[in-house]
């Protein structure tokens, strides 16, 4: 699990928590709790550049748009950060008796607009689960990091994410939406969050995100959203999408 972007300028703090599903048959359980405070390359992180940690966040793509000639630099650009070790995230014989598949909680604190001089918007910034480092050829642009032209939409991915789009392909609802995203950037489910001004603006803006997968349910609730400057950190918008992880990602995965 990690993240995977396009030329977005993000600043990320994750805290993930995984704990086995309650099993039918008597078994080990265990639950992993990582949590960050800020990041440095010492932390059990895997990076791909030109993803880097810098200012103790995680930048998936290159933060360097202090000037308008650094737009260039930033263009075409896609990066990914998984934790450096693979959760198992599900196991049985893929029937409803010997199956068992993990919850996990994430939540993050994202930093997410669009520079002055920028002459096009970043795409946006995802959170992963995906088999491994691997970025693929071209996965910039509307790509995310995720998959490219000749990937996208294949099975074998085996990739999990939650999108937070800030760029309107024809395929988007619009400029500024989060999105359940399996094997494709054209998304399963898509909520605007344009209403909630979280999206481009030449403004810092800071915000949570908790994505929890519930391994009992087979539900993926949120992701949730809220102003990391509300003091009561109100729920913005909630949402419940039904999810089966073993019918899209390896049982291994970061
Ligand atoms: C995830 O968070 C929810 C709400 O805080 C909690 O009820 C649940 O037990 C957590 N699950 C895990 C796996 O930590
Ligand atoms: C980015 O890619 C597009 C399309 O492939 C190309 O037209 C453009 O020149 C590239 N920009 C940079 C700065 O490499
Ligand atoms: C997509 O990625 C795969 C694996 O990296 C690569 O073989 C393929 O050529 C890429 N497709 C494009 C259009 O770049
Ligand atoms: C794909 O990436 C390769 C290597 O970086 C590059 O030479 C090629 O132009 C890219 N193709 C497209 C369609 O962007
Ligand atoms: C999907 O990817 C696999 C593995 O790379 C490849 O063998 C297969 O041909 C691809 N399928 C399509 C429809 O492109
Ligand atoms: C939604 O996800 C499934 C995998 O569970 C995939 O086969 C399907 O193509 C996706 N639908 C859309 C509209 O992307
Ligand atoms: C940009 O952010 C400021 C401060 O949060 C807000 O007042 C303004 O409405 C936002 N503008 C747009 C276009 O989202
Ligand atoms: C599990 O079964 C479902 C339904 O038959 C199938 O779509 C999915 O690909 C299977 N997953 C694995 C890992 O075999």
């Amino acid at each position: 699990m990690g993240m995977a972007a396009n030329p977005i300028t993000a600043v990320v703090l994750l805290l993930l928590s995984i704990l086995a599903a309650p099993p039918p048959v008597s078994a080990k359980l265990k639950t992993t709790t990582i949590s960050f405070n800020t990041f440095t390359f010492s932390d059990p992180l895997k990076v791909n550049p030109p993803a880097t940690i810098s200012n103790d966040a995680l930048q998936v793509t290159p933060d360097t748009g202090n000037t308008a000639a650094a737009s260039s630099l930033l263009a075409n650009q896609s990066g990914r950060i998984l934790f450096d070790t693979p959760f198992q995230l599900w196991e049985g014989k893929n029937d409803t008796f010997s199956d068992r598949v993990a919850s996990f909680n994430a939540s993050f604190l994202v930093n997410i607009f669009r520079l002055k001089d920028s002459p096009t918007p970043g795409e946006g910034l995802t959170f992963v689960v995906a088999p491994d480092l691997n970025l693929p050829l071209n996965s910039s642009g509307e790509y995310l990091g995720l998959t490219n032209a000749t990937t996208d939409g294949n099975a074998s991915n085996q990739i999990l994410a939650v999108e937070l789009d800030t760029f309107q392909e024809d395929f988007d609802p619009d400029a500024n939406h989060v999105g359940l995203n399996i094997n494709s950037v054209r998304s399963n489910k898509t909520t605007s969050l344009t209403p909630l001004l979280v999206g481009p603006n030449q403004t810092a803006n800071f915000f949570n995100v908790w994505v929890q997968y519930d391994g009992v349910k087979k539900v993926i609730y949120g992701p949730f959203i809220s102003a990391f400057t509300s003091p009561c950190r109100k729920m913005l918008w909630t949402n419940l999408w039904s999810l089966n992880l073993i019918q899209c990602v390896h049982g291994r995965a970061v």
